[in-house]
């Protein structure tokens, strides 16, 4: 099974270049395209928030068209970027799964083949940073107390709960509900992985027993500064994506199906360069 992680594409109003200088569109077509070439189809993608720069509707729609070629099935949650009304208007595919109410947070769980995958809506609408509440907190603990001890079980959510160590992103991280997420996290140890966005760049941290991670954007990324005063500016380090490869016969003896504690589960981090594959290149080069 394949899981493509994409994050923060920042689309800007009618497409235009975000801040006159990144071609947030193209960015994101380009990693479709990759996406959509890869010898293995994923089972789904899925987007750990900041579609939009804005949170418009206009920008929703140009979202929706650059996504349009893509043969996966496609999931959003949202960053501090976007607007959940327009959001959830953007995709209704996520009214099965979500409250009612369109300004409530967008949080959903997904079943794929025995895997739990649940959507976490840190976002606090008009600010910057993140934030668990307690009506999020119970919604996630009722979602993993539904399951078995064996569902193995993805959380995606936007705010990544841990330090990085790149201060101008750290202050604005998840703030509220942190310890409340640990403990819940170290009590359902069938979550095996914390997928995030947020910070445009790839990190990763043993969080509360579980390993937490960052996914790139798909567009521009933030510069690397541990300077507690440096600004979060941006740089043009490769776009990229997460593929997170899950073994769907861990013990081909057995022929057991996924569970928590079979779960073989490994994070590629994917660049998209301009540059064409080279698999063929490789072929022709093989000794013989
Ligand atoms: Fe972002």
């Amino acid at each position: 099974m394949l899981i493509a992680q994409i994050s923060d594409p920042h689309i800007a109003e009618d497409g235009r270049p975000l801040g006159q200088v990144v071609d947030t569109v193209a960015y994101l077509k380009r990693t479709i395209a990759h996406i959509n070439a890869l010898p293995q189809k994923p089972d789904l993608v899925i987007a750990s928030g900041d579609l939009v720069d804005k949170g418009t509707a206009n920008e929703y729609e140009v979202l929706r068209q650059a996504l349009a070629p893509l043969q996966s099935s496609f999931w959003p949650l949202p960053g501090n970027h976007d607007n959940r009304v327009a959001l959830r208007e953007a995709f209704p595919q996520l009214n099965t799964y979500c409250a009612a109410d369109f300004e409530s947070p967008v949080c959903y769980s997904l079943f794929h083949k025995n895997l739990q995958i649940i959507c976490l809506d840190t976002s606090v609408p008009n600010a910057p940073y993140g934030a668990l509440e307690f009506d999020q907190l119970a919604w996630l603990e009722k979602q993993l107390a539904a399951h078995t001890p064996q569902t193995a079980c993805l959380l995606f959510m936007h705010h990544p709960p841990f330090q990085t160590g790149l201060q101008h992103m750290d202050g604005i991280n998840l703030r509220t509900g942190q310890a409340e997420l640990a403990e819940i996290i170290k009590k359902n140890p069938r979550v095996k992985r914390i997928c995030c966005g947020h910070v445009h760049r790839v990190t990763q941290q043993h969080w509360a027993g579980c390993l937490a991670l960052t996914a790139p954007s798909t567009a521009h990324q933030l510069v690397l500064n541990f300077d507690p005063k440096s600004s979060a500016a941006l740089i043009f380090e490769p776009p990229g994506y997460l593929l997170h490869w899950i073994d769907e016969d861990p013990d081909s003896t057995q022929k057991q199906p996924i569970t928590a504690d079979s779960l073989n589960i490994v994070t590629h981090y994917i660049p998209v360069l301009e540059t064409p594959p080279i698999q063929h290149y490789y072929k022709d080069l093989r000794p013989t």
